[in-house]
């Protein structure tokens, strides 16, 4: 919505005729007439001047005894901060040297003729402008307020702009929205299920959707052939910066497509939505396979706006005399390091806490070897691993001096947890710049997992997920060599959007559940209406899912998605405003036909 449409739309039907954000000197000597909320008053020898908000901006207004009765000036005299208020005036130029260029509405004053006090407030329990330092809690505490806050605000509308052209986007692509249930029956999807009792069916539950996975694919199958939804998704694992139980995705899924179809009609999609957020894409967006991601960078949603890749030097250290590198190799295992430029001046402190970060993420330890200015070697393993292996690395790692080296050793999904955490403290340790945003796909996640925990198969996508035609002779016999057809979206280190081709065949669906470690008759017992749904015609199809929360959030430079949600839930889950969760009485228990032990 442009500006001018908005604020024309918002003084229709309205007891305002302007906003407090749309006057400037092109509207000089006008009357017009505002409502909002009393920001600042400043009392100034004889005149009182108050800073009045609403959601488009502040307009200063000026109580003058010349131009006002008495009692008008008596109620400037009482205006306290957050009372409503709808005000009369005519629009005059700022005194000189009292303009400011830093406000939309900076070069005007509302000379005030009449005010109306529509309500009072409450001193409110912290300052309700941008830049304060209040803890979150509190603000959450009084969310309301919060959001009075223009920067506060500016999350949600930026929210609102982006979801809006996200939309419009999908339409012209042919989507249609259609909305599916919130109360389903729980699937084990991946996270655990919230779960909601009956009370019609005592001991039976809901579960709430952890996305609408199942449901878009039944709609495939029902001839939709392109659907979306911003759906409400909800999964009760730990949070983070990046989690939360309730969140937000642009679901959608299409038939007769192919991956290739489906990248590059999201690559579309997403360059009309970000553009309204000031972002240019250059498409195509750079694609790397899942196998690259985990090798360059040690995890599958890489941050490529800095170097720092992790490299392979295994035949390098293979035969030196350094036993922890050539056990390690001789086992099967991987030797990996990364090239911290500008690194070896580091101080030994600041060293030892990249290898507590490198440990804290599973590695048994942490060699490095520091370069002196002059080029001088420093690193307690050198005397073990000979000039000859030295050289080698030197000249694989483009090492100059005041560099450092950062070892990981041991099998190779350790070596890339911890190197890919070093890897990102490494960027903030030695601030490198990190402008911009980085968009690319990671493609072509292998099928399956193996849970050494569990000592079971897990599907890394979906149990939904289509194995790649070329490995499908393989899923009894190798299945962790079974490709899928599967992509995320990664944006700015994080992972923005996943998705997938799905199983269209009930008999390859059914194969994929037993490798799973379903019997067929639990296969039946819980994806029974997907399997017959299946054998009732279903189309090829495929669809992807974006975290609208972290998309807006990246966009806005927050640092996490509670800043784009307007009614977030604290870390450990709980809503400060309401305080949910919340105990219910015995009655209410009882009716859902439960007991509390
Ligand atoms: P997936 O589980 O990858 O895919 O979810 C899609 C995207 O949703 C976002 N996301 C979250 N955002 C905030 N809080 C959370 N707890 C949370 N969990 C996930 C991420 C993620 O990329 N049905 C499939 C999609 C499909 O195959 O079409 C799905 O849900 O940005």
């Amino acid at each position: 919505m442009s500006d001018s449409t908005e604020r024309d739309a918002l003084n229709r039907y309205s007891m305002h005729s302007a906003t407090c954000g749309e006057l400037d000197v092109a509207r000089l000597g006008e009357q017009v007439t505002l409502c909002g909320w009393v920001g600042h008053r400043r009392d100034h020898g004889g005149l009182i001047f108050v800073d009045l908000r609403d959601r488009t901006g502040i307009t200063q207004c000026v109580f003058d005894p010349e131009a006002c009765t008495a009692e008008v000036f008596a109620a400037g005299e009482r205006m306290r901060p957050e009372w409503v208020i709808a005000v009369k005036g005519t629009v005059r130029e700022r005194p000189e040297g009292t303009v400011n260029p830093e406000m939309a509405t900076g070069e005007i004053e509302l000379l005030l003729s009449d005010v109306t006090v529509l309500n009072t407030a409450k001193t409110p329990p912290f300052a309700l402008e941008d830049g304060i330092e209040t803890d979150e809690l509190t603000r959450l505490r009084w969310r309301y307020l919060d959001i009075r806050r223009p920067e506060v605000l500016h999350a949600l509308r930026l929210r609102f702009e982006v979801t809006a052209a996200l939309r419009r986007a999908l339409e012209a692509h042919g989507f249609i929205e259609v909305e599916t249930p919130i109360l389903g029956r729980s699937t084990p999807e991946g996270a655990r299920d919230f779960l909601v009792p009956s009370r019609i069916s005592p001991g039976s539950f809901y579960a709430l959707p952890q996305s609408p996975q199942l449901f878009k694919q039944l709609l495939m199958v029902a001839g939709l052939e392109r659907y979306y939804q911003i759906a409400r998704c909800f999964r009760d694992e730990d949070l983070r910066a990046d989690r939360q139980p309730e969140f937000t995705q642009i679901d959608l899924e299409m038939s007769f497509i192919s991956e290739e179809d489906i990248l590059a009609l999201m690559e579309d999609v997403l360059a009309r939505a970000l553009a309204v957020a000031g972002v240019e894409l250059t498409l195509p967006l750079p694609r790397i396979s899942y196998a690259e991601a985990l090798e360059r960078f040690g995890n599958d949603r890489p941050d490529v706006r800095f170097g720092l890749e992790l490299q392979d030097v295994s035949a390098l250290v293979a035969g030196s005399g350094f036993k922890v590198f050539s056990q390690v190799v001789a086992d099967g295992g991987v030797v990996k390091a990364i090239n911290a430029r500008g690194g070896g001046r580091l101080s030994r402190g600041e060293i030892d806490r990249i290898a507590d970060v490198a440990t804290s993420h599973g590695a048994g330890g942490m060699a490095w070897i520091a370069f002196s200015d002059s080029g001088e070697a420093k690193s307690p393993i050198i005397k073990f691993l000979g000039e000859d292996v030295l050289q080698a690395l030197k000249a694989a790692l483009g090492v100059e001096p005041g560099d450092l080296i950062c070892f990981g050793a041991g099998d190779f999904a350790t070596v890339a947890a911890a190197l890919s955490a070093v890897r990102l403290y490494l960027a903030d340790l030695l601030k490198l710049p990190r402008a911009g945003h980085s968009f690319l796909w990671v493609v072509d996640f292998p099928m399956f997992s193996f849970d050494q925990q569990e000592q079971r198969y897990t599907a890394n996508h979906h149990p939904f997920t289509r194995i790649k035609d070329e490995d499908l002779d393989k899923i009894e016999s190798d299945p962790l060599a079974c490709g899928s057809y599967s992509y995320d979206l990664v944006m700015d280190g994080y992972e923005v959007g996943g998705g997938t081709l799905r199983i269209h065949s009930e008999e390859l669906q059914l194969r994929v559940l037993r490798q799973l470690g379903f019997s067929d008759e639990e296969a039946r017992q819980q994806f029974g209406f997907l399997l017959e749904a299946l054998s009732f015609g279903a189309p090829p199809h495929g669809g992807i899912a974006l975290g609208l929360d972290r998309l807006i959030m990246l966009l806005g430079g927050y640092s996490s998605i509670r800043d784009v949600i307007a009614f977030p839930k604290t870390s450990s889950g709980a809503d400060p405003l309401t305080a949910a969760p919340a105990a219910v009485g015995a009655r209410q228990l009882k009716e859902v036909g439960l007991r509390l032990v």
